[in-house]
């Protein structure tokens, strides 16, 4: 097959991780005799510094005129320590979240066997840990208006608003991955206190109702399920959340595979789909060599899956990720003190697939 990918590295470590990713691509497609080709465009603090924007038109048409994105992080700390800084390089993640249509973000989770004793909880708590994270991910506080100051400048607002259509949608994702699973659903949310969140209960119960029956549907406050998931995490199977749960819950995920360098997202919806590592820009790292591929690597593998259907493909990057993890070929976050940087992680992953 031959497909187009833009290519988006962004800030911080973005740039190395992503090279990591198109060389194991590439090692994809000699073995298999695909051709990818790969766009590359700017966003976030990258973008502001070359046109002002961080998610510029220019990068928002090879994105929408490519088979699928891969993207890097975003971040850059001299945005976040300067609360008066009018554009932000995360507004470039949101608006491209939006304008591509990406209401669904599924991160899975699921330890490495040779990797227990990584994560800080016992072994006995993360064995046989497997769940996924279906978050949504155009909606809820980080879009909803009015959002601002008030004009004397001393009070603050952000709106939570969902609307049912918006529920629905990702709710029919989060069952379509439990019906191909352990068949259960839990709904995290906080309808003890929110209005938005009993949206959430009666939406996804009717859906549930009318077209999952079949399928178990449970419920969580979502300060419980933060407590369940590092105390129980074999519990869940897929979890559905709102933006910004899903956003806290993925990173406490991360404890349990031992590093948050391991975990891969995708996101998909209306218009593309895009895959991304959930960690963040790592800008003490930026340049070094130390940073953590294989979430960005597995996130190309989430591509050829579901992206390509080249489900051979993406299982070859999964056991090749899975055979250097065992080895100890990974980097310092894993194994303290490793000689392996990111760099040498991606050629080693690559040469085993070809
Ligand atoms: C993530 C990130 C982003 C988010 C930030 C960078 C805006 O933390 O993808 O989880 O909050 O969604
Ligand atoms: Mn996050």
């Amino acid at each position: 097959m031959k497909k187009t990918i833009a290519v988006l590295p962004g800030d911080g470590i973005g740039p190395e991780i992503t090279a990591q990713a198109v060389k194991v691509l590439d090692a994809v497609g000699a073995k298999y005799s695909h051709t990818f080709e790969y766009r590359y465009a700017d966003i976030g603090a990258a973008a502001i510094d070359k046109c002002g924007d961080p998610y510029p038109d220019t990068t928002h048409g090879i994105c929408m005129s490519s088979d699928s994105v891969l993207f890097g992080a975003i971040g850059d700390p001299k945005y976040d320590n300067d609360p008066t800084a009018k554009v932000r390089p995360e507004q470039g993640l949101l608006k491209m979240r939006k304008s591509l249509g990406l209401y669904a973000n599924i991160r899975p989770v699921k330890p490495y066997p040779s990797l227990l004793s990584a994560s800080p909880l016992k072994d006995t708590i993360v064995d046989g840990a497997d769940f996924i994270v279906v978050r949504e991910l155009t909606g809820g506080m980080y879009f909803g208006e009015p959002r601002g100051r008030n004009e004397a400048g001393d009070k603050a607002f952000d709106t939570c608003v969902y609307s049912k259509m918006e529920i629905r949608r990702v709710a029919e994702v989060a069952f379509a991955f439990a019906a191909r699973r352990r068949g259960r659903v839990t709904l995290v949310d906080k309808a003890n206190v929110l209005a938005t969140s009993r949206l959430w209960r009666e939406t996804v119960k009717e859906l549930h109702d009318e077209k999952y029956s079949d399928m178990c549907l449970d419920f969580l406050f979502v300060d419980n399920a933060a407590m369940k998931m590092v105390s129980n995490p074999r519990d869940f199977d897929v979890i559905l959340t709102e933006n910004m749960f899903g956003d806290i819950l993925s990173d406490l995920a991360g404890v349990i595979n031992g590093s948050i360098g391991l975990l891969p997202s995708a996101s998909t919806g209306e218009r593309s789909s895009l895959y991304e590592p959930i960690h963040g820009s790592y800008p003490q790292a930026a340049g070094k060599n130390i940073a953590n591929p294989v979430a960005t690597i597995l996130s190309a593998a989430m591509m050829l899956e579901d992206a390509f259907g080249a489900a051979e493909e993406g299982a070859a990057v999964r056991q090749a990720c899975e055979k250097a993890i065992a080895e100890g070929v990974c980097t310092q976050d894993i194994v303290p003190g490793s000689r392996y940087g990111t760099s040498e992680v991606g050629d080693y992953i690559a040469g085993l697939i070809g």
